[in-house]
């Protein structure tokens, strides 16, 4: 389970990881560790998004997320629906984690860090470069693949793996 831990950005180094997780993948979890390692606190915070329909709801993606960070003592699951800089300042939080697979992420995640910059300039963003064994995973690629039954072992977690059969249990059309 997650522990609460009292303080502000003067006692402690926090960060927070902020993604879809729809569903968490190796590759977050890789990014998860490392950054985990490199601040006191790591919240990794799910966008409660109502622009877009999940396969997993905001619920399921937090509990995913709990059970694959179980054993990661400093690491705090949450969600927001806010603007991530305002959700930030709310959790005495003052950078920010992104996983970069690739140049072709590299413009959406400058676009991003540049207008979180310019919404508050106290907030850094933080870029990890994937692993390259991941440099190629996404959440829509495991699900693609799930979808049609096909093998997501070696791309996500037991737990996400077992959930993604739960929510594809049904044969698929031959349509
Ligand atoms: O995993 P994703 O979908 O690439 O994550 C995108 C996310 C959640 C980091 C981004 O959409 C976000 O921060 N949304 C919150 C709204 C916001 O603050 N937007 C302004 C920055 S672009």
């Amino acid at each position: 389970m997650n522990k609460p831990l009292s303080g502000t950005e003067n006692e402690y180094r926090i960060a927070v990881y902020p993604g879809s997780f729809d569903p968490v993948t190796l590759g977050h979890l890789d990014i998860i560790q490392r950054a985990a390692k490199q601040f006191d606190r790591l919240i990794v915070a799910v966008l409660n998004n109502t622009t877009k329909t999940p396969l997993f709801s905001v619920e399921e993606r937090k509990a995913l997320l709990a059970e694959v960070t179980k054993e990661m003592p400093n690491v705090e699951i949450d969600s927001f629906r806010d603007l991530l800089v305002r959700y930030m300042r709310s959790r005495h939080a003052r950078v920010i984690i992104r996983g970069i697979r690739s140049v072709t992420d590299f413009e959406y995640e400058l676009q991003m860090a540049s207008t979180n910059r310019q919404l508050d300039e106290s907030i850094e963003t933080v870029f990890m470069m994937t692993n390259p064994k991941y440099s190629y995973l996404s959440s829509s690629i495991v699900k693609e693949i799930a979808k049609f039954d096909g093998p997501v072992h070696d791309l996500v977690p037991p737990a996400v793996e077992a959930g993604l059969k739960g929510k594809y249990k049904s044969p698929q059309s031959a349509d």
